[in-house]
């Protein structure tokens, strides 16, 4: 199985950014954690904080790989590009989120990826990528 969690702006600052909601893991510390404990399977990362990258990324590996575990941050909320990459791409995409985004501003109970997301997973922390991955595993 190949894997591969492709996180959006200001994810880079997890550890460090607002710890009360998105907590004081970094996501390089989160990342080896899950690497021994899913070591059968190869589970790759990617961030950017530029939208056209991460369009560049899902349509790089949407043909190619078992599964992407998707968190476009702030761009969930704004991007239709990003939403028209993941409808045309095949490989089944996990819309995830760290926040329980329902909970938070109205601008963010709105996805445009959420339509075109095999399932999402929202509000329980680093534990969110965990339980999206554990869902490609059959
Ligand atoms: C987030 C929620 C978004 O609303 C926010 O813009 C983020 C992180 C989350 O994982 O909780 O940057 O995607």
């Amino acid at each position: 199985k190949k894997l591969i969690i492709i996180n959006g702006p200001n994810l880079n600052l997890l550890g460090k950014r607002e710890p009360e909601i998105y907590g004081s893991l970094s996501f390089t510390e989160f990342l080896e954690a899950i690497k021994v404990k899913y070591d059968d399977i190869s589970i790759e990362h990617f961030q950017s904080n530029v939208e056209g990258e991460l369009i560049n990324k899902l349509q790089e590996v949407g043909f190619e790989y078992d599964g992407i575990i998707l968190n476009a941050a702030a761009y969930t909320h704004t991007s239709v590009g990003i939403g028209d990459t993941v409808a045309a791409i095949q490989t089944p995409v996990v819309e995830v989120h760290i926040s329980n985004t329902f909970d938070r501003e109205d601008f963010r109970h709105q996805s445009y990826v959420a339509p075109h997301a095999k399932g999402i997973i929202v509000g329980f922390g680093l534990q969110s990528y965990e339980l999206a991955i554990q869902s490609f595993l059959k």
